[in-house]
């Protein structure tokens, strides 16, 4: 994944220090992926739901305790699983990321065509990113939480303004 968003830079011509945070958005943001429930419950003892909702805010807790003080890297993080509206570009490449990575399984062409689209179009290949993941949500019958609502109709409002 980080040579993903590594490829992504270079290819944008993003300067260094922007680079370096889309990178450390993605090297965090799974940090308790894999954590128990009791760890989860001391990183992120506010937030509710199953660990695939909370280990983004348990991730963004620690990274902020070990020094970790850009806003826009630790809302990447704390809201990779869900989007987030007010995202700068960290978030809006690590959600892109997550989801285009070459390493899982599923619609390897679709998704494979998307990450090589983005440098030149990431407003749209970001839209379609959150199209993909909604649909899925939706169909498997789960709430859409109010973090991912706004973020779609952020990005539906943009998407219609500017294909006018
Ligand atoms: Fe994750």
């Amino acid at each position: 994944m980080a040579a993903l968003v590594d490829g992504w830079a270079s290819a944008m011509g993003v300067p260094e220090p922007e680079r370096q945070r889309w990178l450390r958005a993605v090297w965090l943001h799974d940090a308790l992926r894999d954590a128990s429930r009791e760890e989860l419950e001391r990183w992120a003892p506010t937030t509710p739901g199953p660990p695939e909702l909370r280990h983004g805010p348990a991730s963004a807790s620690r990274a902020k305790s070990e020094g970790e003080t850009d806003r826009g890297v630790l809302d990447a993080v704390r809201y990779h699983s869900v989007g987030l509206a007010e995202w700068d570009m960290a978030g809006r490449m690590l959600y892109c990321a997550d989801f285009l990575e070459p390493g899982r399984e599923f619609a390897r062409a679709r998704r494979a065509a998307l990450a090589a689209r983005l440098p030149g179009d990431s407003a749209a290949v970001l839209r379609e990113v959150a199209r993909d993941r909604l649909k899925h949500i939706v169909a498997s019958g789960w709430p859409l939480p109010e973090p991912t609502v706004r973020f779609w109709n952020s990005l539906a409002a943009s998407g219609r303004s500017s294909s006018r």
